[in-house]
């Protein structure tokens, strides 16, 4: 990886956590299928660190999209397009396991083994949109992602830092990674 391109090096820093985010949550739906001790609002928590977290990553990449649109090589197999709509069904696979664990707290119990399918179908999603990614949308990164596009995406990422003040979500998403091990 070479660091010189340092919104490379952002986003593949990022893919490093996401790539134990999604660890971590394939150990969640085993523990939650084994029926152990993960307590819902446990997971409601962790569900609504990783969120955010992933969002404000999802950002960034669209502020890049936004770059490559023009380029053919991109545009004639609808890469960015198939990400951006992996980006959507993420968001959908979080929104149904979190609606059902709000059902759950308020003491219905339909459909909870539906939680660990919905955050498995979401960790099985990111584990293919990264690699996705890495071989599809990286080299792009590199090869159009010049000096003067990095310094007008840049200060467009940290804008996205500010906005998202994800500090806090990154350690708890940390210690339930430290934890479950
Ligand atoms: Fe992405
Ligand atoms: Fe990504």
């Amino acid at each position: 990886m070479p660091m010189e391109n340092k919104v490379l090096y952002t986003l593949q820093k990022e893919h490093d956590f996401a790539k134990n985010i999604a660890a971590l949550l394939f150990s969640v739906v085993k523990k939650l299928r084994e029926k152990k001790s993960i307590s819902l609002l446990n997971l409601k928590d962790l569900v609504n660190a990783i969120s955010p977290v992933m969002e404000a990553h999802h950002r960034k990449e669209m502020e890049v999209f936004a770059y490559l649109t023009s380029e053919e090589e991109i545009t004639k197999d609808n890469l960015l397009d198939i990400l951006r709509e992996e980006h959507n069904l993420g968001y959908e696979y979080f929104s149904n396991a979190l609606r059902i664990i709000d059902h759950e707290n308020k003491g219905s119990t339909e459909k909870y083994e539906l939680v660990p399918f919905h955050i498995e179908e979401y960790a099985k999603l990111l584990e293919k949109h990264i690699q996705k990614e890495e071989e599809g949308f990286f080299p792009m990164i590199k090869k159009y992602i010049g000096e003067n596009e990095q310094a007008e995406l840049l200060p467009a990422f940290e804008r996205i830092e500010k906005e998202f003040k994800n500090g806090k979500n990154a350690s708890i998403i940390k210690e339930a990674v430290k934890s479950i091990r």
